[in-house]
């Protein structure tokens, strides 16, 4: 059986598996980048704070690109929070002060874990001939390193 993007099901199944995956992570990392962008205190409030906001408005468009990827290949991309947090590796953060070395920390900690998925996936697809998957992971992988470097030089 073939599909729109003229893939064997079991292909596009394997590689939506992996795209839902990251949709669970990317939902609960637009939950951390607003936990901190919301109580961020201290000198360089202004700064990474508007930082914060640029990141969440990026992985929130990164969220609508993977759910229509995944209708692109043919099937369902998860839309609950339950499935969300029963997909993903990754804690949610309380709602308290955080300062922008601890924030740094945190972001980085995530950007760590969203390049290790994003190269897995492009692993998959690359694995399953969906070059068109690869390829938006590959874009993705490096709009992160990019940010990797940011937060990193940030910290010193
Ligand atoms: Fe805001």
């Amino acid at each position: 059986m073939t599909t729109n993007v003229d893939l064997d099901k079991a292909a596009t199944e394997a590689v939506t598996k992996k795209l839902n995956s990251l949709l669970a992570d990317f939902h609960i990392i637009y939950g951390h980048l607003h936990a901190l962008h919301w109580n961020l205190e201290g000198r360089q409030f202004f700064t990474v704070h508007r930082e914060l906001e640029t990141m969440y408005q990026g992985i929130a468009g990164r969220i609508d690109d993977m759910a229509e990827r995944i209708l692109s290949l043919g099937n369902r991309p998860a839309t609950t929070f339950k499935e969300y947090l029963e997909t993903s590796s990754l804690e949610e953060l309380p709602s308290r002060k955080y300062d922008a070395g601890e924030a740094a920390t945190l972001v980085l900690s995530d950007l760590d874990h969203q390049i290790a998925a994003v190269r897995d996936l492009i692993a998959t697809a690359g694995e399953h001939d969906d070059e068109g998957t690869a390829d938006f992971g590959v874009e993705m992988l490096r709009e992160f390193e990019k940010q990797r470097w940011f937060w990193s030089a940030f910290s010193g």
